[in-house]
């Protein structure tokens, strides 16, 4: 079925359909949203829910009142429509208080506001249910080498994460942290610039267990990588906690298309790999399916809420043909005949000890180097196949 239900989990920022397309270049070309509307209009659409940044419900700058005003409304418009919120996050970047970072800022004021700010939105987070809190720091770092100690930089990062880690234990919030990587844009180098730097620097934190990845399919794109292979890590070290989904045309700026409107082969493998875990077995994501993407900037509102339901049918339709490609029992032959799923079999035999790999001549002496060297993968035939599946042709 490729009519979206909230079955499907998936969940939208009241930034993305609410962008008003403002850019460096030029002025907005769209009104604003109301939130309340973004919330009805989804649930209509089939989605499951909303996510936000704080800024996008209430105002930067609204009095206590006024911000009691927004949440209530918008609480008000989730229990009509039964759109829950997963996840949300603070926004670090736009206000130029924040134009040298956040929680790196070289001005410890602004590193104690935007803590504190986080603090706030994440008691706001936990109220309204959500179980992931994303931390993108878009502002976290520099154009220059001269003016950023990226040693110290990383040591307040890690302060602040393990800050917000540990009041959530302290309040008792069921919530977990997922890091947002992104290589450049709007800094000219940004910290934590990919998955791989990300799981790195996790590695390194007191709560590390409380947190994980959201890794977007364009971010990794615009530095020339692999999402699915790095989404493949993310499930392999227990980090996808969350998922930013969208398109992009290779390594130029930050693009937020439409989910499966840039790089369309690595779109289906990332289904089938959310979907149904490694070729060879093992996990899958269960969290929910997030679109974080720009409407073009020349639609109107009805353009909008076609970009947004272009990407739920779009992963759906995905999700179609991958459960083919999975499915058809040729494609299940060549993975074993070509030894894909028979790479997840253990290289050593259960309990074989280093002295028997040692004393199996077959391992060594009496191995077949250049007939094993001369048999070909059958990568192609399995690559035919998913492409085919992919255009529907099988
Ligand atoms: C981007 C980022 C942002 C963040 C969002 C969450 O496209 O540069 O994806 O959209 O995901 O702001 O903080
Ligand atoms: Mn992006
Ligand atoms: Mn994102």
């Amino acid at each position: 079925a490729t009519q979206p239900t909230p079955a499907d989990r998936f969940t939208f920022g009241l930034w993305t359909v609410g962008w008003q397309a403002r850019d460096p270049f030029g002025d907005e070309t769209r009104a604003p949203l109301d939130p309340v509307e973004t919330v009805h209009k989804l649930a209509e659409l089939g989605a499951y829910g909303v996510t936000f940044h704080d800024d996008d419900l209430i105002p930067f700058g609204s009095d206590d009142a006024t911000r009691a005003k927004h949440i209530a409304r918008f609480t008000e418009a989730l229990k009509e429509t039964g759109l829950v919120v997963p996840m949300a996050t603070t926004n670090l970047f736009t206000h130029p208080v924040f134009k040298d970072g956040a929680f790196t800022s070289n001005d410890r004021g602004v590193r104690r506001y935007a803590l504190r700010k986080t603090l706030r939105q994440l008691d706001l987070a936990a109220e309204l249910g959500a179980k992931t809190f994303v931390c993108w720091g878009g502002r976290e770092g520099s154009e220059t080498n001269a003016a950023k100690d990226v040693h110290a930089a990383l040591s307040r990062y890690a302060e602040a994460i393990d800050t917000l880690a540990q009041y959530s234990i302290d309040q008792g919030y069921d919530i977990r942290f997922a890091i947002e990587p992104k290589p450049n844009e709007p800094r000219g180098d940004i910290l934590l610039p990919t998955v791989g730097h990300a799981l790195g620097f996790i590695a390194q934190l007191q709560h590390a267990d409380r947190v994980g990845l959201n890794p977007e399919v364009g971010h990794e794109q615009m530095s020339n990588l692999n999402f699915v292979d790095a989404i493949s890590q993310a499930l392999w070290q227990g980090k996808l906690f969350h998922i930013d989904l969208n398109g992009q045309h290779g390594p130029k700026f930050d693009q937020d298309l439409v989910f499966g409107h840039g790089d369309l082969v690595n779109a289906f493998f990332l289904v089938d790999l959310l979907e149904h875990g490694p070729l060879g077995g093992g996990p899958t994501y269960d969290g929910p399916r997030h679109f974080d993407y720009k409407p073009f900037r020349n639609e109107d509102i009805h353009g909008v809420w076609a970009s947004a339901a272009a990407n739920m049918r779009t992963y759906l339709l995905l999700k179609e043909r991958a459960a083919a490609f999975r499915a058809d029992p040729e494609v299940q032959e060549a993975l074993e005949a070509h030894g894909v799923t028979g790479l997840a079999q253990p290289t050593l035999n259960d309990g074989e000890s280093i002295a028997d790999l040692l004393a199996d001549r077959s391992a060594y002496e009496d191995f077949d180097v250049a007939a094993s060297a001369a048999k070909g993968s059958g990568a192609v035939r399995l690559d035919q196949l998913a492409i085919e599946h992919l255009l529907h042709a099988r």
